[in-house]
């Protein structure tokens, strides 16, 4: 295939920020009552803020109104939101920079596609704003992956057709919403679980743009 443009989801794919979620999350879940497990936590990856509180909701068994789902997770966020403002560069996962050199120098363009709110936040403490041509997140879109609306707005802002763009994706959502969106998909995990990937990596720790060609 021609390749005109690379989206890139953020949180699992760029840097490991589901640590600071797990942290914030379990946070709230003591304050309501209940223990919420790492296990748990996989269940919220690639997965919008208030749909990821109706889960952990869920596991605690409770209740509760508009306002009140409201005030949670806004003081989630405010804990999260703590947490990731210390980050910085050391924390882009191994491999990644090298590999966004390689296909921007090859002129490949580049977006990312999160479902973060904070998404500007994160890009700016890891210093990458300079390697994205577009930045689309939770701010930008109105339906979440797997709907492909956070895809798609990448590739119409760098100019691209669906079938000239990969996305790298780490959660099924995200790998369902480029599906959706009829692009090609490199998922970064286990094979097992994202099944629906034209191809998956463990990380960017020993890919590059050869390989990235074999699509
Ligand atoms: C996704 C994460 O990228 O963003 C989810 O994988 C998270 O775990 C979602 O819930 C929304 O993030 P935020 O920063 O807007 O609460
Ligand atoms: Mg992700």
């Amino acid at each position: 295939m021609k390749i005109k443009a690379c989206l890139f989801d953020l949180d699992g794919v760029i840097v490991d920020t589901a640590k600071y979620h797990f942290l914030a999350w379990k946070e709230l879940a003591a304050d309501l009552g209940f223990e919420f497990t790492e296990e748990h936590n996989e269940r919220l990856k690639g997965v919008s803020r208030m749909a990821s509180l109706d889960i952990l909701l869920g596991i605690g068994g409770i209740a509760a109104t508009k306002e009140e789902k409201e005030k949670m997770a806004e003081s989630k966020n405010e804990r999260y939101v703590s947490l990731i403002k210390k980050m910085n560069p050391d924390e882009i996962l191994p491999g990644v920079l090298d590999f966004l050199n390689e296909i921007k120098d090859a002129g490949i363009k580049t977006a990312i596609g999160s479902a973060s709110k904070n998404a500007p936040l994160i890009i700016d403490r890891l210093q990458l704003g300079r390697y994205f041509d577009a930045i689309i997140d939770g701010n930008n879109v109105s339906h979440a992956k797997p709907h492909p609306e956070v895809f798609l707005k990448g590739a119409e802002a760098l100019n691209a057709g669906a079938s000239e763009c990969v996305v790298f994706e780490d959660a099924v959502a995200g790998i369902k919403a480029a599906v959706n969106g009829k692009m090609k998909c490199i998922g970064i995990g286990d094979s097992k679980v994202l099944r629906e990937a034209d191809m998956v990596i463990p990380g960017f720790g020993k890919f590059n743009l050869e390989k990235l060609l074999l699509l």
